[in-house]
This record gives C-alpha cells, structure tokens and sequence, in this order.
C-alpha cells in the first residue's frame, strides 16, 4: 500500500520538525499536522517564520519548502484523521502528577484522547503509528480502544519512535543512525510496516530502516534514552571526585572516550541533563519494573535519576557555599535557561531548579537566555509550585541584554552551553561586577586559566 495521506496529532517538538521533513522528502504525500493549541497552529502557520513555535536549526527553511503545497498545519482534527491513509500520534506523554504511579508513570490520558477520536472518526481501515515515547505495550492499550469503539473499520497499529535529540532534530531527521519501526508479526501488521518503511526509504538507505515487534521497538526506546541519561550521570559522578582529587573532568572524558568500547560521545559532565525525555523515560522504566516486582532493575535505573538530581543541587549549594554562605539579597545572573543549546525548550531545564534553590536563599536572579521568552521562565517557576507566582516575579528579573544581565552581578552561573556565550567580551563583564566576580561555568564552555586570568574568580564543573 502506498501512502498518500498522513495526518499528524500533535505539533509540539517532535511532531512539528519530523513531519516537516517528511513532507519535504515526499511530496507526494500529503502531510497534515493537527493540535487542539490554535495559538501554536496558528503560529506553525505563520508567515514570519521567526514565530514558529518551535526553534531548531534549519527548521525555518524546510517548513517554507514545504508550507502550502503538500504540508499543513490545522485545528480540523476530525478531518485530517478522516482523510489520513496513516495516522501519526505525536501528543504529549508527561509523567504523571496525580494518583496511581504519580511522579513515575506516563500519563496516557492524551494518547487515550487521541484513540478514541480516531475510533470515533474513521470510516475506513487506518495504520495509528505512535510517536510519542510510551511505556511498553500502549499500543496493546491503543489497540483496545480502537477495536472496541471503532465502527468496524480495522487498525494496524505501529511503533516508531523519535530518536531526534532538539537542537539537532533536522540533522537527525535528514540524516538518522537508525530508524525503527515496530508492528504486528501477521501479514497484515506487515504490510503496514512495509507502508510505513516506504515513507521513510524516500530519503533513508533501506539498511538504516529496522524493522522488528511492536513491544521491542517501544521497549529500545526508552533503554535508549536510559543508556544516554546513564553515561551523563556516570560523567557527573566522575566530576564531583575529580573536584575532590585535583583531576578535570574533561582530560577523564577524553582518555576514557578513545576507547572504542567506550565512545567519546555523550560525556560532557554537567549542571545535569533536562529535556523532556530522559528523566520522564527513565522514571517510566523504574515504574514498569517496579510493577513486575523488578526491585533491582528499578533500582539501578533509579540512580541515575538520583545521581542528576544531586548533581543540580550540588551546583546551587556550590554557588551558596562560595559566597560566603550567603546570596541573600545578591544578584545572580543566569546565562542560558534552555536545557541545552540551539533549542527554545526548557522542559526540566538544570536552571529551573538551580534558580528554585537560590531563590529559596533569597537571590535576585537575572535571566538572559538568547531564545526563551520571559513568560516561560515564569512559567516554569510557577509550575514548581514552591512559591507564589508574585514571589517568582520578585526574585527574578529577565534581560535580553546578557551585558546588562551581568551588571552589578556578585556571580554569574553558566546553564546553557549556548555558543554565543564564548564570544563575550568578558573583560567588559568582569569590569562592571562586583567584585569579587564569581563565575561558577555549568556547562564547560569557558577556558578556566582565560577566565581566571581575567580576574574572575572561577570554577566550571569537575575542575
Ligand atoms: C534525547 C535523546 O538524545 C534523543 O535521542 C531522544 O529522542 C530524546 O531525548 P534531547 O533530550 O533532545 O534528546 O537532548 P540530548 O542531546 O540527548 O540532551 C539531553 C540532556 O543531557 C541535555 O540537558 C544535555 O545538556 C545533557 N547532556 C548531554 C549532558 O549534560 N552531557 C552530555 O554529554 C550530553
Ligand atoms: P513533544 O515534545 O512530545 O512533541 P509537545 O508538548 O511539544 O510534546 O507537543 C505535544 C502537542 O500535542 C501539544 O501541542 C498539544 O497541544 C498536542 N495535543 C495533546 N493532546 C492532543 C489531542 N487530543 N489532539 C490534538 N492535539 C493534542
């Protein structure tokens, strides 16, 4: 079966960018991406492609090749699941923060959303593909519902889950390692894979395409993000005896990264990983294991976990510690609010929670990220819930001058590896600090013996 229509639920990070570049690859199909967020569509749509709800490298360019002629961004639901051959499910999956498996589980009642919609609305036989990162057998979940509130119509159901990492999600798209694709074992389930690995094989080499059962391939999902968060964790523990022993972190990652069983990617000690995969995937994993009475496998995913979370702790407390145990009343200045670099996302961002500490110690904190809108950085606040919004508002200040965001500063903390953070004139910086100036580099972005030679009192974490 070819493929000449696919309608994409959700137009969030990993929606957006992934079906843009399909439809650039495939114009043939026609790709029609729905969200209940008219603002974000509206803003998917928008001529000024400044305004785009998502920001990545290269995105602009593949959405104006594409816009209008065979990519569409809509609120009509119903429509674009009633005319889809393919159905993609790109909602959001938090962890839960309510009743059974709260802090732990998925929350699925989007994806449950989203199936009985597609129940409720189609009228001839559909293949739902899951996108969305999902604990082991939601398709079975899935499949339930569609058969059961369904109008007789039949669903092959297949998982394909995103390995993009944001910052580099059109690289990734154009140009993946891999890309899996999981479905029934039937003829049937196999013809929908096979639809499915047509789509993909218009730009990817059919050796790169792996095909394999459903359970499998939503299962290398979550111990591929797991085995990422685990080596970041293993650096960060290394960091904290490298500050102890007088080794630096970065020489450890580079002797140990030439071993070719080990690999040099993914070794960069910091403040901590955020994003909105890896601590939602990993606390998924212990709650799956947990629920098959795998103590011990839940526990060892557990510590990573652990690990992080005493790692952007330890961060704030440093900066506490530093400056003479107290912050009270002190501007601290804040580069970078993204959870990494060359992206606008701040799901579960270090800085959130590095900022909640110091605000606890009543800093003033300036913000100056070169992409995330102040009302994010409220938000973000305000949805921790550990103070009052107005008191967010009075701790914390957001710039979009990174000199002004400086001055008058007792210590900057470095939260984004934001490249353009190297290009400062830190002798500027340095000069209207007070002094002393502190520096505490949460991403090893600046050179240790420059900066100190500038006259800032300097640390970067694991050195
Ligand atoms: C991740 C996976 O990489 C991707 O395959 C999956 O689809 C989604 O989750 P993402 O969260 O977008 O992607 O970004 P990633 O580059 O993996 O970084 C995650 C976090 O780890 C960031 O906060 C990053 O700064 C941190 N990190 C990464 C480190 O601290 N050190 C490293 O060496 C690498
Ligand atoms: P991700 O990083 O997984 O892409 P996002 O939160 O960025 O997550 O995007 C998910 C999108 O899915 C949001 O824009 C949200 O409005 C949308 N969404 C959630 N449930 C539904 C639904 N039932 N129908 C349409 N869109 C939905």
């Amino acid at each position: 079966m070819k493929i000449k229509n696919i309608c994409c639920i959700g137009a969030g990070y990993v929606g957006g960018p992934t079906m843009a570049v399909i439809a650039h690859k495939c114009p043939d199909i026609k790709v029609t991406i729905v969200d209940l967020n008219a603002q974000r569509i509206a803003d998917w749509n928008d001529e000024n492609t400044e305004n785009l709800p998502v920001y990545e490298p290269g995105l602009d360019k593949i959405v104006l090749s594409a816009r209008g002629r065979n990519l569409f961004f809509s609120t009509d639901v119903e429509k674009a699941i009633d005319e889809a051959e393919m159905i993609f499910i790109s909602v959001n999956t938090p962890t839960k923060t309510y009743g059974l498996g709260k802090g732990m589980a998925a929350d699925l009642k989007y994806i449950e959303l989203c199936a009985r919609q597609i129940a409720a609305v189609s009228k001839n036989n559909k293949i739902v593909v899951e996108k969305s990162t999902l604990p082991v057998r939601t398709a079975e979940a899935i499949k339930n519902i569609l058969d059961n509130t369904g109008n007789g119509v039949e669903f092959q159901i297949l998982s394909n889950p995103e390995f993009l990492a944001e910052g580099t999600a059109i690289d990734d798209l154009l140009n993946p390692d891999r890309v899996l694709i999981g479905g029934g074992t039937d003829t049937k389930g196999q013809e929908a894979i096979e639809a499915l690995v047509e789509v993909y094989a218009n730009w990817i080499p059919k050796e790169r395409i792996l095909t394999t059962n459903v359970w499998s391939s939503e299962l290398s999902k979550l111990t591929a993000n797991a085995f990422l968060a685990q080596r970041v964790s293993s650096i960060n523990a290394m960091s904290e005896l490298c500050e102890k022993t007088g080794a630096d972190v970065s020489e450890v990652a580079r002797a140990i990264g030439m071993d070719s069983r080990i690999g040099s990617k993914f070794l960069k000690a910091s403040v901590g990983f955020g994003g909105s995969c890896f601590q939602k995937d990993i606390l998924n994993l212990v709650y799956i294991a947990k629920s098959y009475g795998l103590n011990e496998v839940a526990d060892y995913w557990e510590q990573v976990i652990i690990m992080n979370d005493h790692q952007k702790r330890r961060f704030a407390a440093n900066i506490i510690k530093t400056l003479y145990n107290t912050v009270s009343g002190k501007k601290i200045a804040f580069l970078g609010w993204a959870f990494k670099k060359d992206t606008n996302d701040t799901r579960e961002s270090a800085a959130i929670y590095v900022a909640d500490d110091l605000l606890f110690e009543q800093a003033n904190i300036a913000v100056y990220d070169p992409k995330v809108e102040e009302h994010t950085i409220f938000r973000d606040l305000d949805y921790l819930a550990t103070r009052k919004p107005e008191e967010n508002k009075e701790g914390v200040t957001v710039f979009e001058d990174p000199y002004e965001a400086c001055r008058d500063a007792h210590a900057i903390a470095i939260l984004t590896e934001w490249d353009e953070f190297k290009q400062y004139d830190w002798d500027r910086i340095y000069h209207n600090m007070k002094k002393p100036a502190f520096v505490f580099d949460g991403r090893n972005v600046l050179d240790v013996e420059e900066m100190r030679s500038k006259g800032f009192v300097f640390s970067s974490i694991g050195k």
